[in-house]
């Protein structure tokens, strides 16, 4: 199969395109021939640095297509069926294997594109704002990154339960193109110091739940943000800033609490999360949660699409199409 490689980590021209051998389908599995890759914000950071798991590596969490093959022990899906699919690495190629508890089957009616950028962003977001966050309707939730994949799921369904959204980006266009999303507040930070903004907008009081893939200094300012008895959930290091030393000094007084979070933990030690997904997809289907695809490259321009991206322009999700 062809395949999105590189041999070393760094910008986006490491990237090939090459012929690599075709995955195998075990016991277990599931094969399927790629039609559309999202690609995920730690396909990016995989790529910028780290050890690789395998040389040529082929990155991606992420992308959805045809069941080409099923392994000894999966009988609820057959050549054909169309799929979106999950796995630590091997989104960016024609073909992908994955365990079938790493699948979801694509509702009737929608796209296979809208459904590949369905799982990550919407099990990530879900479970941090309430199985891990415990926002109530009322309550208000800071998402920042808000423009992200994680941050327009997070918008959404922060607004759909009933809670004050304020979100933070880069940009006032970001931020308009959030408020059709159910965005309350937004905090553009480039230009307004966040703390200080989350305080006046709730009359001092601080966000009960705050979202942060950002990482960084970044976390330490979301702790200044909490209310009494705020939660704040960390989930990742999207501003490639060396993971800071935090001072959670201020938080015992106040009862506040920081959560490290992984949805790979959740799809890996039990079946809520991939439950939760399911029905994601459906309310997708159905119309109540939108997906927001800003453009798509061939699966050959991995490297202009990961530039694109870390150009700050993307708002959602940029696809590859092999
Ligand atoms: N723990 C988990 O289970 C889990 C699951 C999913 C994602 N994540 C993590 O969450 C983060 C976001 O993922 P995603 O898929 O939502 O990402 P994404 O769609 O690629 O968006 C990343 C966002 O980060 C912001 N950003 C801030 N500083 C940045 C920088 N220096 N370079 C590039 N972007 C920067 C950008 O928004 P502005 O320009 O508006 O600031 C951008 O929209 C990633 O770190 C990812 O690894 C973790």
């Amino acid at each position: 199969m062809k395949a999105a490689v590189y041999y070393e980590t760094g910008g986006p021209d490491v990237f090939r395109y090459e012929d690599v051998p075709d995955p195998t389908c075990g016991p277990g599995d599931v094969l399927i021939r790629v039609e559309a890759v999202s690609v995920e914000g730690g396909d990016t950071l995989n790529r910028l640095g780290g050890d690789l798991a395998s040389v040529p590596h082929v990155v991606g969490y992420q992308c959805a297509g045809r069941v080409l093959e099923v392994g000894d022990g999966v009988d609820d899906l057959a050549p054909g069926d169309r799929v979106v699919t999950v796995g630590v690495d091997g989104s960016h190629a024609e073909l992908r294997v994955t365990g079938r508890s790493f699948c979801w089957r694509i509702p009737d009616g929608m796209s296979t594109e809208v459904a590949a950028c369905v799982p990550v962003p919407f099990g990530t977001a879900d479970d941090c704002l309430f199985e891990f966050g415990r926002l109530q309707a009322g309550e208000t939730a800071l998402v920042h990154a808000g423009a992200s994949g994680v941050g327009i799921a997070a918008v959404q369904l922060a607004k759909r339960a009933g809670a004050t959204v304020l979100a933070t980006a880069s940009s006032p266009e970001r931020l308009d193109r959030l408020a059709g999303l159910g965005l309350d507040h937004g905090i553009d930070y480039a230009t307004t110091d966040f703390v200080e903004e989350v305080r006046r907008l709730t009359d001092g009081r601080g966000a009960d739940v705050v979202v942060d893939p950002v990482g960084g200094s970044n976390l330490q300012r979301s702790l200044h943000c909490l209310a009494y008895r705020g939660r704040c959930m960390t989930l990742g290091d999207a501003g490639r800033e060396t993971p800071a030393l935090l001072d959670i000094s201020t938080m015992r007084a106040a009862n506040q609490t920081l959560v490290g979070y992984f949805l790979g933990a959740e799809l890996f030690l039990g079946t809520r999360a991939h439950a939760g997904i399911a029905r994601h997809l459906d309310d997708i289907a159905a119309g109540d949660l939108q997906v927001v695809i800003d453009r798509r490259f061939a699966l050959e321009e991995a490297g202009e699409a990961h530039a694109y991206i870390e150009s700050r322009q993307a708002f959602g999700r940029v696809l590859l199409v092999p």
